[in-house]
């Protein structure tokens, strides 16, 4: 009786083990705590890590006109081939980011 218990507890860390060495998307927790490092990890692959890539049409974020809430907004929600990082992103870290993307024009 007592294996039995022992190995279905097993079967369930393995379970668990392979659910997050599987999961596509980090949870928000293992991410970066710092606006740059976020942007790092999120944003520079179409922004490129200054912000001036520009990959599939990504706007040069360094002469954005957009105001600190319009860029929460399409950070949150997205915009046109950029989608949104509401379920990716707290809004404490999407803050974080649109405040490191603000510094990146040297106007914030
Ligand atoms: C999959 C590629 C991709 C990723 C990843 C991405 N973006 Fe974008 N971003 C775009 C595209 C494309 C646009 C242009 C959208 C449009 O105007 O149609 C854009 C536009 C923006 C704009 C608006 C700029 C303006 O002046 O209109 C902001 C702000 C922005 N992105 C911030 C971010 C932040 C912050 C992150 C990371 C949390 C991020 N982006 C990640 C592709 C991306």
């Amino acid at each position: 009786m007592r294996s039995t218990v022992f190995s279905a507890s097993a079967v369930l860390l393995a379970l668990m083990a392979c659910s997050a060495a599987y999961s596509p998307r980090p949870a928000q927790g293992t991410l970066p705590k710092d606006g740059a490092g976020i942007f790092q990890a999120e944003c520079a692959l179409c922004h490129g890590p200054d912000g001036k890539l520009g990959l599939v049409g990504a706007k040069d974020l360094t002469v954005s006109s957009l105001g600190r809430d319009e860029m929460i907004s399409v950070a949150t929600f997205g915009k046109g081939a950029m989608t949104g990082f509401k379920d990716r992103l707290s809004p404490a870290q999407i803050e974080l980011v649109v405040d490191h993307v603000r510094s990146l024009r040297g106007n914030p």
